[in-house]
């Protein structure tokens, strides 16, 4: 269950009261520790909890990082009847989950998002995880929170990337919507990134994939629509960790979603002014990941172990227009080839 905050004390409270939990664990990053947990000042269940820090950075979220939650968990007496409380981005979110849905084969868990791509998209939706051998997300389970707890005051402390991180995929929420959405997300003023504002299109946005996770959670048919951008997305973010450059998330899924656009365009005739309009929000806002030939067959090699895939066939979510979704559209490497020749002409 989705709860959007005015008084994260309040909330918080209610849910551990619902929970009824022997012990509290709460999960934090060595940022979110120091950003994020003063401001859960007033609850004394969190004031007693055992608190586990692990070191921030998408490259804690492996195995050596989830092994020592869970012998915090097992030396500090977790039981199946206790709670773990992750607060943090998508790195917490996604490890804590994991963590919370693997130890004594499950316990319960809250999830409390402090950025802004974490609340939009990684603690929703069940899907928690660890990156392994290279691979971004290779292990984990689908297994949802028992409560979301998003407060938006949490990403005042957040930089400029992160919140535009978190702002693709709101992007791509709006793109696989309907055209009001995606016109009100472009009426939104990147450069101020007021908070008040964001709230009413969070919500929507939040709207856009709870409705279709709850129309098929396993992720076997339109569940898909909310890979739009990740196929090439999660290329590049793990090209970028290969190569030393890490980019966030959202960046990555921004720049994937630029080629799946260009897919969409050359498979499916999606109008080409959706292209550049989009296009133009990468050049004033996120900027480009720089690729050369050299990185096409890594790119190529890399969508391969994707998760999506079924059998060889590198398998996309396309749009033939704003809203209107095709799952299971397979792309040839020559199509890919092309979409990254595309990528580097219009990435200056
Ligand atoms: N499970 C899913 O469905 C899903 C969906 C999208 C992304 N993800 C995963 O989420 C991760 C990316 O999420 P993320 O961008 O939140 O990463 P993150 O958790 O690494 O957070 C980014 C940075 O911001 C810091 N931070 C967190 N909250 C802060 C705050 N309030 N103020 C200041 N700094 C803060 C973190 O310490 C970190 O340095 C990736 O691992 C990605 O694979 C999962
Ligand atoms: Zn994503």
């Amino acid at each position: 269950m989705t709860i959007f905050s005015e008084n994260i004390n309040s909330d918080l409270q209610q849910c551990i009261s619902k929970i009824n939990a022997d012990n509290i664990y709460l999960l934090t990053d060595s940022t979110t520790k120091n950003d994020c947990l003063p401001l859960l000042t007033s609850i004394e269940a969190i004031k007693n909890a055992h608190n586990i820090t692990i070191n921030s950075g998408d490259d804690n979220k492996n195995l050596t990082s989830l092994a020592s939650v869970w012998e915090f968990l097992s030396k500090n007496h977790a039981s199946r009847k206790s709670l773990l409380i992750n607060l943090g981005g998508g790195m917490i979110t996604d490890l804590g989950g994991f963590a919370a849905s693997t130890f004594k084969r499950g316990i319960r868990y809250i999830n409390i998002p402090t950025t802004l791509l974490a609340a939009i998209d990684a603690a929703t939706g069940g899907k928690t995880g660890i990156n392994f051998c290279g691979l971004k997300n290779e292990i984990g389970v689908i297994n949802p929170a028992e409560y979301v707890i998003i407060n938006v005051d949490f990403f005042r402390t957040l930089d400029q990337e992160n919140l535009l991180s978190g702002y693709a995929e709101m992007m791509k929420h709006a793109l696989i919507s309907n055209k009001e959405h995606w016109r009100n997300i472009l009426h939104f003023d990147l450069e101020a990134f007021r908070l008040e504002c964001l709230k009413p299109l969070l919500k929507d946005s939040l709207h856009v994939k709870e409705a279709i996770v709850a129309k098929d959670p396993k992720e076997e048919n339109i569940r898909k629509a909310l890979n739009f951008g990740h196929t090439f997305g999660h290329a590049f973010e793990s090209l970028s960790h290969k190569q030393g450059k890490p980019a966030l998330h959202g960046y990555a899924v921004a720049w994937g979603i630029l080629c799946e656009l260009y897919l969409s365009h050359i498979k499916l005739n999606l109008p080409k002014d959706i292209l550049s309009v989009y296009r133009q929000i990468l050049k004033e806002h996120y900027g480009f990941y720089t690729i050369n030939c050299k990185d096409y067959e890594p790119i190529f090699e890399l969508m391969t172990h994707d998760k999506k895939n079924e059998s060889s066939k590198i398998n996309f979510t396309l749009l033939s227009n704003i809203g209107e979704i095709k799952i299971n559209q397979s792309a040839t490497k020559e199509e890919i080839f092309e979409t990254l020749d595309f990528y580097r002409e219009v990435a200056p």
